[in-house]
């Protein structure tokens, strides 16, 4: 019984990821979920499909790797965050489930602010109300659906929708739970307070538990389905950023992961709740018991390189397209990127903002632009760089990268250089699903607490380190692009309303 499973409910796909007690990969099987955006700015999913995706992706990797339910010690468990699934008093699911990049309840967030009031909420919560986050999602049910509301009795996240299939236990981790906007940051429980302001029953949310500690197991119904074995724990396991953070070993304060996928998030662990007075960074628990997590996300990362590959050069390949921007000059020529093509949450949570170039001359050739993108994304992350600096996270002593654009080697340079940070690589490349294994794991008790299954599994396999010479360049032209969206801002606002 030394094998442990990862289970990530991610927006794209169900993963199951099967290790043994080594850290060694030994399969992992997706299932691909489809997503439904029924109406502008509405994104939703069938939580039917997470659990048929679940069983699936559980039966193949078992098969796949020809290993048995009894040999898994343990069960881990991540997903998308924020996303609320409503259940009524049988476990029945009321609606589809309203996910973390749905945009339509903007009212309700400016009604949560004013019941709350903004600060008390942030002070609270560590959060401002975003469309992302659960609570503004109960608040539209409420309003624009209020016979499914009179129905309901259970609030879930996605993942925990699958723990309760798995278990019949309703339950919730400490991580998912504080990207809720419901959470009491500093007491790691839910707020009696903020639940009271927005009339919110407390007997609908389970109760919460660290990312390690066991929350149920597996029924005797799912083992004939999946063939794991009846009684298998499952830990609390986290939302997907903190899984993440902890599969590249990102669990200590000064070591900061950052993923470069479609989106691009910076995570930095603390051991005390640190707030962005503005709750311009997102303040989370982590899944590392008793600690917290700063965190800024950029919406278009390597999707902006992906949008730009597909509009500027389609059919391209990402190296041939890259190879020439390495030879031009820090800055571009001038040239500057704004990378908020679907929106922006950090620093500016404005849904309407808009990407640009700002500087072309005659001069600038498809190169300039290519490296003005790949500069471009990493002055917005620099953006969240500065604001944990700002509220005394303390020195950021390295970052872990990982996700599908730190394969290039010029954007990692370009990263190291404009951040002015070490950047390492490791050799846990498989995501959330992979913390989620090694939380179960310290549930299981193969390793006494995270830090040390983290030691044990996670290694360093490349560094880039930043020039002094481009790192001070570079700090000129962050400047110049700091002021860029706010002065074009309004600019974004109109644009938005006449497209
Ligand atoms: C985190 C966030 C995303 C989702 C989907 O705040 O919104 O990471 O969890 O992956």
């Amino acid at each position: 019984m030394s094998h442990l499973l990862g289970i990530d409910v991610s927006t794209t796909g169900v993963k199951a990821l099967l290790i043994d007690h080594r850290g060694i990969v030994l399969g992992t099987a997706t299932t691909n979920l489809p997503l439904s955006t029924p109406k502008p700015l509405w994104s939703e999913q069938n939580p039917e499909d997470w659990w048929n995706g679940t069983v699936h992706s559980i039966q193949r990797v078992l098969g796949e790797t020809g290993i048995s339910g009894a040999q898994i010690a343990a069960v881990g468990l991540t997903g998308q965050m924020h996303g609320l699934t409503l259940l009524d008093d049988a476990g029945m699911v009321l609606r589809p489930a309203i996910l973390w990049n749905d945009q339509r309840t903007g009212a309700q967030c400016d009604e949560i602010r004013q019941r709350v009031g903004k600060d008390r909420l942030i002070e609270r919560t560590g959060n401002d109300a975003l469309t992302g986050f659960t609570a503004p999602k109960i608040l539209w049910v409420r309003e624009h659906e209020p016979e499914i509301f009179a129905r309901a009795r259970q609030i879930l996240l996605p993942k925990d929708y699958i723990r309760y299939r798995l278990t019949g236990v309703y339950a919730t981790d400490k991580a998912g739970a504080a990207g809720t906007l419901l959470f009491n940051l500093q007491n790691r429980d839910w707020s009696t307070e903020v639940l009271a302001a927005l009339d919110i029953p407390a007997a609908w949310l389970p109760p919460t538990h660290e990312g390690s500690e066991i929350t149920g197991s597996i029924s005797v119904s799912v083992a004939e389905v999946t063939g794991l074995a009846a009684g298998t724990p499952v830990v609390g396991g986290g939302g997907d950023q903190a899984a993440q953070a902890v599969g590249v070993g990102a669990v200590q304060p000064g070591i900061v992961a950052l993923t470069l996928g479609t989106s691009g998030v910076v995570f930095a662990s603390a051991n005390k709740p640190l707030i962005e007075p503005e709750g311009r960074l997102h303040a989370f628990c982590h899944a590392v018991p008793g600690r917290w997590h700063l965190m800024g996300v950029m919406l278009s990362a390597a999707g902006s390189l992906r949008w730009y590959s597909d509009a500027v050069a389609p059919g391209v390949d990402f190296d041939t397209l890259l190879a020439p921007a390495a030879q031009m000059p820090i800055g571009s020529e001038g040239l500057l990127f704004l990378p908020y093509l679907t929106g922006e949450r950090t620093p500016h949570a404005d849904p309407l903002a808009r990407g640009a170039f700002m500087g072309l001359t005659v001069r600038h050739t498809q190169a300039h632009m290519t490296r003005a993108v790949l500069e471009g994304v990493a002055f917005g992350l620099r953006d969240s760089f500065e604001l944990m600096r700002k509220v005394g996270f303390g020195r950021i002593r390295q970052v872990r990268v990982s996700g599908g654009g730190a394969r290039s080697p010029l954007w990692r340079q370009i990263l190291a250089d404009v951040l002015d940070v070490e950047l390492v690589m490791v050799n846990t490349t498989e995501g959330a699903a992979y913390g989620a294994a090694l939380l179960a794991g310290v549930g299981a008790g193969l390793w006494p607490d995270v830090d040390t299954a983290c030691q044990r599994v996670v290694a360093m396999t490349g560094v880039t380190l930043p020039q002094a010479d481009r790192t001070t360049a570079y700090a000129q032209f962050y400047a110049v692009y700091r002021d860029l969206y706010p002065t074009v801002q309004h600019i974004a606002h109109r644009l938005s309303a006449l497209a």
